[in-house]
């Protein structure tokens, strides 16, 4: 049983003396439910969002959906602090600041999977619970926070390399187009790969780099690759929507012809990449779902209320493996 927030202490021992007095005719009766997301709670609850800030499609989608969601409306005042240049520095300095702050909740999706361990610490003796929103930390102690909230990265990438499993019976060279070395989800994301395709003999890696998430960089970095390999190189994990756009871009300057001399296959699901799976420039798409700024305020609500929840909760996910599928999908897409 992780221990009560100072919140919930304090909605507790409101409760109790609202349901004292209650009985004796006097006190409200919305203290006595002590929700701490403002649903029936009458303290606006603070929460501060330690966040990556600019990075991408995904990125944008998911953090405007959790600034959307903690509205004043909803009873909370969202604190946003997005590091400066991806530097995690600037995050710890937010993390602290907020910590001092005396902030009800902290949000955090770090930029770096490892080094959480001291901030993490000093936010639990200020009983301050902490919510991991899509990254993990590194290693990672279930103790220094309540919950993570994610699409399950292991699950997503194993689903690509069924695609290219099933894609690919007679096998074929792959490229791994990574994000940002000491993130957590690249680590997870190559698990999933690699225990599965790692099991097939005539999948044969030849190479990974990353590219940090960005199309220009995936460009250049394929370019190369695909030079240095006489253009032998029949499929591409690309392990976010950029990245595969931009080897893409690479497989047509070299001459030849996405989705048909070299299958590229991406996470994320913005829009530009089932838009270009539904044109056969990809050739499969594992969403990892961003939108899910209420099921985070739901559990924050849980959390301040001192309730338990689990270490993981896991945002369902869906995948895209033909144009058809992305064509039927793109006009109910939200990001
Ligand atoms: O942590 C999620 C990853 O970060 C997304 O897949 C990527 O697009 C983003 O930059």
């Amino acid at each position: 049983m992780r221990s009560i927030p100072r919140v919930a202490r304090a909605f507790a021992v409101t409760g109790a003396l609202a349901l004292g007095l209650a009985a004796c005719g006097g006190g409200d009766d919305d203290t006595a439910s002590g929700d701490g997301g403002g649903e029936g709670g009458d303290e606006i609850v603070t929460v501060g969002f330690v966040a990556v800030g600019p990075e991408g499609g995904w990125r944008q989608a998911n953090e405007a959906n959790v600034q959307d969601t903690f509205t004043e409306e909803a009873g909370f005042e969202l604190k946003y602090a997005p590091a400066t240049n991806l530097d995690q520095r600037s995050q710890i300095d937010a993390f602290t600041s907020f910590v001092d702050e005396g902030v009800d909740v902290i949000l955090l999706s770090a930029t770096e999977g490892a080094g959480w361990e001291d901030s993490l610490r000093r936010a639990q003796e200020a009983e301050i619970p902490v919510i991991l929103v899509d990254r993990g930390i590194e290693p990672d102690d279930t103790s220094l926070y309540v919950t993570r909230i994610a699409p399950d990265n292991y699950e997503v990438s194993t689903s690509v390399a069924e695609w290219a499993v099933s894609a690919f019976p007679d096998g074929g060279n792959y490229f791994v187009l990574e994000g940002p070395a000491g993130v957590s989800v690249v680590n997870e994301r190559n698990r999933g790969w690699d225990d599965t395709v790692g099991a097939v003999p005539n999948l044969v890696k030849v190479g990974a780099q990353t590219a940090n998430w960005s199309t220009e960089e995936a460009k250049s970095v394929f370019e190369t690759v695909l030079r240095a390999n006489n253009n032998d190189i029949q499929i591409v994990f690309a392990q976010n929507d950029e990245m595969g756009l931009g080897a893409a871009i690479a497989v047509e300057e070299a001459g030849l012809t996405p989705g048909v001399d070299v299958q590229i296959a991406t996470i994320d699901g913005t829009k530009p990449a089932l838009e270009a799976l539904a044109e056969g420039r990809l050739s499969f798409v594992a969403e990892y779902n961003p939108l899910f700024g209420e099921t985070l305020l739901e559990v924050v609500d849980k959390v301040l209320n001192g309730e338990e929840v689990e270490p993981y909760i896991v945002v369902p996910s869906e995948t895209f493996d033909s144009p058809e599928a992305a064509a039927a999908a793109l006009p109910d897409r939200k990001y």
